[in-house]
């Protein structure tokens, strides 16, 4: 069983070595890599966060009650969702800004072409099955409302990823989002602090979330330029990219740079279903792992001797 310790720490220091030595690291990367050697220890000795991506999305259907329920079931504690907005102002829990791929919505309604989340009130959306386009054990699964997500996660005693969706459709949401968020009891000290991150791939969403709530942990989804990465800091803790696209090295120059809340920035990883690819960006870095497949995944990362974050 590898020391999970020192494999992440001699992982993330061999790839800050290549980052000192690449004549393309800007100065303000390198001037922030300095002190990275004592941040890549630390980092490896922080447990590596599974993160059930819709809930648990393999199985259950995306972003309802039902996924994050069966997220619960398999010991994932942390989940992920994506938040939109009806057309008479709820917040919903959808991923595409239309209705047509996981709900009934095209037999209920065979008219509203093209199907927009913004088209619709919640009055009609909450009517939709958004259960049995994956399976008929889930039919009658319903679109929740955040405020449902909200009761649903602190029931579960989960801890959630937030991400805006498409954010540049619904002018304002961040603040509705907050506001939502608050009533539900999670802008507490605690709740800030221990179980929520709220990401958008919309950088001005996630600067908008820091202004208004600068004590909110936020993720910008993407993979931003080495040398644009303190830009990004600035008002983003994490820094959340599609598997594919890292590296030791780009986790090592993220984690040279600290967030701003002055810890070391994070990179949670998407959306990683293989069991040896999520054991791969373990060794080279990642501070989480967000997968459809989140019992697969954990077992995974314990079986290779990777710590998973205590839930
Ligand atoms: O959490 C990361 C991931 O959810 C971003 O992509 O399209 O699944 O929302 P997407
Ligand atoms: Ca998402």
């Amino acid at each position: 069983m590898p020391s999970r310790t020192l494999t992440r720490a001699s992982g993330a220091l061999t790839a800050l070595a290549g980052l000192v030595l690449t004549a393309a690291a800007t100065s303000a990367t390198a001037a922030a890599a300095e002190p990275a050697a004592d941040s890549a220890t630390a980092t490896s000795a922080a447990p590596i966060v599974t993160v059930a991506h819709r809930g648990a999305s393999a199985e259950a259907p995306e972003n309802t009650l039902a996924a994050i329920d069966l997220a619960r079931e398999m010991g994932t504690d942390w989940v992920e969702n994506d938040v939109q907005r009806s057309k008479d102002g709820e917040l919903v829990i959808m991923h595409d800004d239309t209705l047509t791929r996981t709900t009934d919505v095209e037999e209920v309604f065979p008219d509203r072409a093209p199907w927009k989340v913004s088209d619709f009130t919640w009055k009609e959306i909450r009517t939709l099955d958004a259960g049995s386009w994956k399976g008929e054990e889930w039919a009658g699964a319903r679109v929740p409302t955040l405020k449902q997500y909200m009761m649903r996660v602190t029931q579960n005693h989960q801890k959630l990823v937030l991400e805006i969706k498409k954010p540049e459709l619904y002018p304002g949401i961040e603040k509705e989002i907050l506001t939502e968020l608050r009533k539900s009891g999670w802008l507490s000290r605690a709740a800030v602090k221990n179980k929520l991150v709220v990401q958008s791939f919309g950088a001005d969403s996630i600067k908008t979330v820091h202004e208004l709530r600068p004590d909110v942990k936020t993720g910008f989804l993407g993979a931003p330029a080495v040398a644009d990465l303190p830009e990004y800091a600035a008002f983003s803790d994490q820094i959340n990219s599609n598997h594919g696209t890292m590296s030791a090295e780009y986790y090592a120059a993220v984690h040279a740079l600290e967030g701003p809340h002055g810890r070391q920035l994070e990179s949670y990883t998407w959306t990683v279903d293989d069991p040896a690819r999520a054991v791969e960006l373990a060794e080279w870095g990642a501070d989480g792992i967000i997968t459809n497949k989140p019992d697969v995944i954990s077992e995974a990362l314990e079986d290779a001797g990777f710590g998973v974050a205590a839930q």
